[in-house]
Parts: C-alpha cells; structure tokens; sequence
C-alpha cells in the first residue's frame, strides 16, 4: 500500500508551548501581567510541560515582555513542567536567574539582516555574545536551547540555504547549546525544503535535539510538522489560540495553533499528554481577553460542537 507509513511516526511528542512568550510579545496593547499569569497555569492545567513564559530583553525593544519577574514570580509552579524564558545577553540571564527557569532560550538567526533588526547585532557576534550566556547558564544548572530563526527565509533576505542554517547550528553546538529550534520565523517554508533543512541541521544536532517551530503565515505548518515527523522530530513549539508574530518580521502571523497541532497528532495516534477541551477552552479565554479572534481552527470546531451537544441535550 502507498502512503505514509505509521510506523515510522514517534508515538509520543513533545509541545513547547510559546504562547505566553511569542504569543504575547507582539499585542500592541499592554496584557495585564495577571493574564499572562493565568495563561501559563491554564495551559499547564491543561497539560503542557514545556512552556515559555516571558523573556528578559530589553523593555525598549519589547515593551510587552517588561514584566517578566513579576510573571514568573506569580506562576505556580507545578513539578514536571519546563519553564523556558528568552536571554539575549548577559544582561539578560543575570535578571532571568534571579527568577530560576528551567531553560534559556539563546536566539540568533540565519540571516545576517534578520540578526542585526532582531538583536542589534551580526550572526558571528551574537554567538560570541552567547557563549559565555550559555556557560554562566549551564554551570548554574539550567538547561540552554538555541532559536535559529529565518531558518525557512528571511523578511528582508528572501531564500535562506539550508547550509547557512546548518552552520549556525553548528556554532551553536560549538558553544554548549544543548537543542536547537528550526524556526520558520514568518511562515514561508514548504514541507521538502523544511525536510532539508531538518536533514542539514541533524548533521549537528541528533533529531532527538531538534524542535520544529513553525509560523503560520501561509497555512503550511501543519504540513511542515507531518514533514519533520517523519523524519523523527518529536519536539514541537506552538502558540495557543495561534497567537503571535516576531515585531521584528512585519506580516508574520503567530505559530501554528496548538489546539491545531494536538488535534492533527491525536488524529495520527500520537500521544502529547495535552486535554484538548481544556486547551481549547484556554485558547477562546485568551482570544476573548485580548479582544481577538480565535486562531485556533481545531479550537473554534471543537468548542462549537461541544455547544451544539449541550444546546441538543438541553432541548431532550
Ligand atoms: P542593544 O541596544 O544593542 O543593547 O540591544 P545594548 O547592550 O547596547 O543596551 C542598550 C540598552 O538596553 C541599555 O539600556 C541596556 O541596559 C538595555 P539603557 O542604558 O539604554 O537604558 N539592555 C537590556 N535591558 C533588559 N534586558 C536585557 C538588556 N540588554 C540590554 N537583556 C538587545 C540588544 C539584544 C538587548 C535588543 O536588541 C533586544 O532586546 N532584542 C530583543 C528582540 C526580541 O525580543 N525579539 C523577539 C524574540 S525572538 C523571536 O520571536 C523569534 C523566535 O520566536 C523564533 C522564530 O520564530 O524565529 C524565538
Ligand atoms: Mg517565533
């Protein structure tokens, strides 16, 4: 039989949930700090053990994640779940410590033109900036994953060859960065070329350490996370709701909804640990509190079947 071969599909994944972070970083209204708060133990309530819940850059450049200790301070922490926070710099991880994440998360880029608009800085020397950020980090006992964004194309470059992507995870494997996220930034890539830049990458990261993170933009994330499934990526990143976009990549919607996500792997017979009702019911609550429309197309279904059945019983 043709076709895709089960088989070969992990039959567990691993979801970073990056709603609070990437899904919040960009809302041009300030979030009160008490949603995000109740964001993130929804979401764990839910069942996500990864999520990142804020980063500590600076607040000139995102004035939406200047909150970041009294977030992370107010979170009730459940044990097993991963809290994961953004640094760019020392500055950054000095602050990020004084709140105990799990993880840091470094972030460089691809492309050159990407790295100085995202990070004020070159592609060589946003590594130099973060080794000793991955050092100080690693010897104070918190775990160090690595964005590589542009990763599928660039806003301002165009075409990003796989190689370029290959290389930055190598440097990023050559500093201590323990798992790498191949980020599709602004949503343009395609399943093969997301194949090839997965195969490129795994030259220096076992795919056990290679996260998919894809945006949305042009409805092809799905079809890029059945593309890195079966070629054994396991760990996934998306944004509840489908909230998001990087202020530094114009026109780049939110990463692919996790109720979408859960949706397609539960339909593959993949397990994620993840109650998709109560994720839903998190993803209409944020939509509703940020006064936008929900995202998330498996959310709005299945919250909409669910209100039919009970309309139904009602009337018996
Ligand atoms: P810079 O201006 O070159 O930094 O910015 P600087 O070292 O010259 O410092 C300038 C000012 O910023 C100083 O303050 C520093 O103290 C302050 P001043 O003296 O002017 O009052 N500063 C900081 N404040 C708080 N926390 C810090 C910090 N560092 C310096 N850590 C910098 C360089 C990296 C700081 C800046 O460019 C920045 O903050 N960029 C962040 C951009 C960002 O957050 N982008 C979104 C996240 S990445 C993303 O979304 C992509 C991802 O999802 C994957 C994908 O989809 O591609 C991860
Ligand atoms: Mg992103």
């Amino acid at each position: 039989m043709n076709g895709m071969d089960v088989a070969h599909l992990p039959a567990r994944v691993r979801i970073v949930e990056v709603g609070p972070r990437d899904g919040l970083q960009n809302e041009p209204q300030p979030v009160p700090t008490e949603v995000k708060v109740e964001l993130v133990q929804r979401l764990q309530a839910a069942g996500l053990r990864e999520i990142e819940v804020t980063s500590y850059v600076s607040p000139k450049w995102v004035p939406q994640m200047a909150d970041n200790h009294a977030v992370m301070a107010a979170v009730q922490r459940q044990p097993g779940v991963r809290y994961a926070v953004l640094v760019p710099n020392l500055k950054g991880l000095q602050a990020a410590l004084a709140d105990r994440p799990d993880e840091i998360v470094v972030f460089g880029a691809a492309s050159e033109a990407f790295s100085q608009r995202n990070i004020n800085c070159s592609i060589a020397e946003s590594i130099e900036r973060f080794a000793p950020v991955v050092e100080a980090a690693r010897a104070a006992g918190v775990a160090v994953r690595g964005a590589i964004s542009c990763a599928l194309g660039c806003p301002y470059e165009g075409d990003v060859p796989a190689a370029r992507v290959a290389e930055v995870a190598q440097r990023f494997k050559a500093i201590g960065v323990q798992r790498v996220d191949v980020a599709d930034t602004i949503g343009v890539g395609t399943p093969l070329k997301v194949q090839r830049v997965i195969a490129a990458v795994a030259q220096h990261y076992d795919l056990d350490h290679v996260s998919g993170h894809f945006h949305d933009t042009y409805g092809q994330a799905l079809a890029n996370t059945l593309a890195a499934l079966q070629m054994g990526v396991w760990n996934f990143q998306s944004s509840v709701a489908g909230l998001g976009g990087c202020p530094y990549a114009r026109g780049a919607t939110g990463n692919v909804a996790t109720e979408d996500l859960v949706y397609l792997l539960h339909g593959l017979g993949i397990d994620t640990g993840v109650d998709l009702r109560a994720l839903a019911e998190t993803g209409a609550w944020i939509s509703a509190r940020l006064g936008r429309p929900n995202g998330a197309r498996a959310g709005r279904a299945l919250l909409a079947r669910c209100a039919a059945e009970t309309a139904a019983a009602s009337e018996r």
